[in-house]
């Protein structure tokens, strides 16, 4: 409590954190935080009809595919990490998988120059999707309730519209444009030809209509049925490479996460196909071996160690991170604590500097949607799911009423070159039939004393595990709540480009002189990220949740 007071009383000083912050949703039962509110509610709504996290978990992912259509999908793929109240832990993987008939060099042109329109727009963009799959996965392993009922929800809110808010009206007016473009997408998307302003209603009739084809039928008319027949002829007549067997072959894997200890706290995160929770857990390992709390809240030395870390962190993940059915991860080695000691050694010594000037200016749009569920007998679920682009690859096949994905950009379309987010992998990333892209997503779930403590996760590109990151360090080394934890404002290190990004007021004057001072760009831009995190208290058990700020649509949500 002191140390929390004395944080707070610092961080009011430098930086008015504490002061800009709402405490944060507090409750004995349940907690659920999302992005967009009735989504949130539609899990509220199956907690309270006796559904467990799993269940809510699902209803709340269908929801956010009718009302958070840049993000929330049907079309897309993602990630599910659960810890159940018995202890167990599992990660659910429905990434989606490049069609089989994918190739190495599909986005290059005679010359070898890459083509990242071909793949982040249009159908040779699309990667097959998962989220169904996923979804139905999770629900017969470890839900309790139908899938018509965890359904329900979101085909109410397809049939009877939800409201628009001004953030889905900037959004939605952004891209109207694209929407006029397409018939299918226009009758939906447009009314008389123009966006949705707020406070009006939007039906998805056509979406309901799918949601309850898979309601009553499952996830075959998704993958052998009318849904898939109707993508995979829209991909053939747009040029696109799908095939039904594409969609036959699609799996969803579980897989044990990743796991490190930081201090005395575990921390579950995703394992490969995601780069996400071994370069968490790569940074955390190395920032164990510093005394984060004495060395400052956002000091040059902190602000340059923590820097250094991500430098580690993502030159690892570019490097050596791909899909673990068509190559081997180092994650072993990545997470051994001796080689995060000879990196911490490394950066005691040194100060790196800056090999590069690339700079891109980077503007972040609505494309990944994370949300946790706690539910009252302790099981806690961390779902990152995503269409890559806002509305993904920005097409919807025939009446099917929802957008499919550009994740095949996620692959590295060419060794050295940067995808949409900046992100230059290698070989291990490379594309082949049926792999997976490497992702950055990190839902993640930490546990102390093998009880729930934290449970969080982030939209952001590469700026999801540097926001993940962040906010585990606020709370566990610098004593905040987690709304002030979320609210914090972010910097973040990729490498590549070799600038340090800064939200608005994320360092005080004299670090960023001294990071300057020492050969480091630094980069102002707008806020990016969006943290939906529950924190338990250990000693009373009560939830609180936070949306982050940065989404207003957002909630958290007990009970
Ligand atoms: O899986 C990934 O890492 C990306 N497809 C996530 C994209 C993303 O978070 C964009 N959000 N701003």
């Amino acid at each position: 409590m002191l140390r929390h007071g004395l944080s707070c009383l610092f961080l009011l000083l430098i930086l008015n954190t504490c002061a800009v912050s709402a405490a944060p949703v507090s409750s004995k039962q349940f907690m659920v935080v999302a992005e967009q509110r009735d989504a949130a509610q539609a899990g509220v709504d199956i907690l309270n009809a006796g559904g467990n996290a799993i269940d809510a978990a699902v209803a709340i992912g269908y929801a956010l595919a009718v009302t958070y259509p840049p993000a929330g999908n049907i079309g897309g793929g993602g990630f599910m990490l659960i810890h159940l109240a018995n202890g167990k832990n599992t990660f659910i993987n429905f990434r989606e998988k490049a069609p089989s008939h994918a190739s190495k060099d599909m986005y290059l042109d005679a010359g070898g120059k890459e083509n990242s329109d071909a793949s982040t727009n249009g159908y040779l963009a699309v990667a097959v999707p998962g989220t169904v799959l996923g979804f139905e996965t999770a629900l017969h392993e470890y839900g309790s309730m139908t899938r018509q009922r965890v359904m329900e929800p979101a085909i109410k809110l397809a049939e009877n519209g939800y409201v628009i808010s001004a953030d889905a009206e900037r959004v939605f007016k952004k891209f109207a444009d694209s929407f006029q473009h397409q018939p299918n997408v226009a009758t939906i998307f447009l009314h008389d030809g123009k966006p949705y302003s707020v406070g009006a209603r939007l039906i998805q009739k056509d979406l309901a209509r799918t949601l309850t084809l898979i309601a009553n039928i499952g996830p075959d008319v998704f993958y052998r049925g009318q849904i898939t027949k109707e993508i995979v002829a829209a991909s053939a007549s747009h040029g696109g490479i799908l095939t039904l067997e594409d969609f036959a072959d699609y799996n969803v894997e579980e897989l044990p996460p990743v796991e490190c200890q930081y201090h005395e706290y575990s921390i579950l995160s995703a394992p490969p196909p995601s780069s996400g929770g071994t370069a968490l857990c790569e940074m955390l390992n190395i920032l164990e071996n510093f005394p984060l709390p004495t060395m400052g809240y956002r000091s040059f030395n902190t602000t340059r160690t923590i820097v250094e870390a991500m430098r580690y962190g993502f030159l690892d993940r570019n490097r050596y991170l791909g899909d673990p059915n068509f190559t081997k991860n180092p994650v072993n080695a990545l997470l051994s604590k001796s080689y995060a000691k000879q990196i911490s050694e490394e950066i005691k010594n040194n100060v790196h500097a800056p090999d590069s000037t690339r700079i891109s200016i980077f503007k972040e749009l609505h494309d990944t949607t994370h949300y946790s569920v706690v539910d009252s007998q302790g099981n806690a679920v961390a779902v990152t799911y995503t269409l890559n682009g806002p509305f993904g690859a920005g097409i919807m096949a025939g009446k099917t009423g929802f957008f499919l994905n550009d994740e095949m950009d996620d692959f590295s379309i060419k060794p050295g070159a940067a995808n949409q987010f900046g992100l230059v992998s290698g070989e291990k990333n490379q594309i082949a039939p049926n792999k997976r892209p490497l992702s950055s997503m990190t839902p993640t779930i930490v546990l102390q004393n093998n009880r729930v403590y934290l449970v969080l996760g982030s939209p952001g590109g590469p700026r999801i595990i540097s926001a993940v990151l962040l906010t585990l360090l606020n709370v566990l080394d610098f004593g905040m709540n987690i709304q002030q934890a979320v609210d914090a404002p972010r910097f973040h290190y990729q490498v590549l480009p070799d600038v340090i990004s800064t939200e608005p007021l994320a360092l005080p004057f004299a670090t960023r002189y001294q990071l300057s001072f020492h050969g480091y760009h630094l980069m102002p831009q707008a806020y990016w990220a969006a943290v939906e995190a529950i924190m338990i208290d250990p000693k009373t058990g009560e939830m609180h949740g936070a949306n982050d700020m940065r989404r207003p649509d957002g909630a958290a949500i007990g009970n």
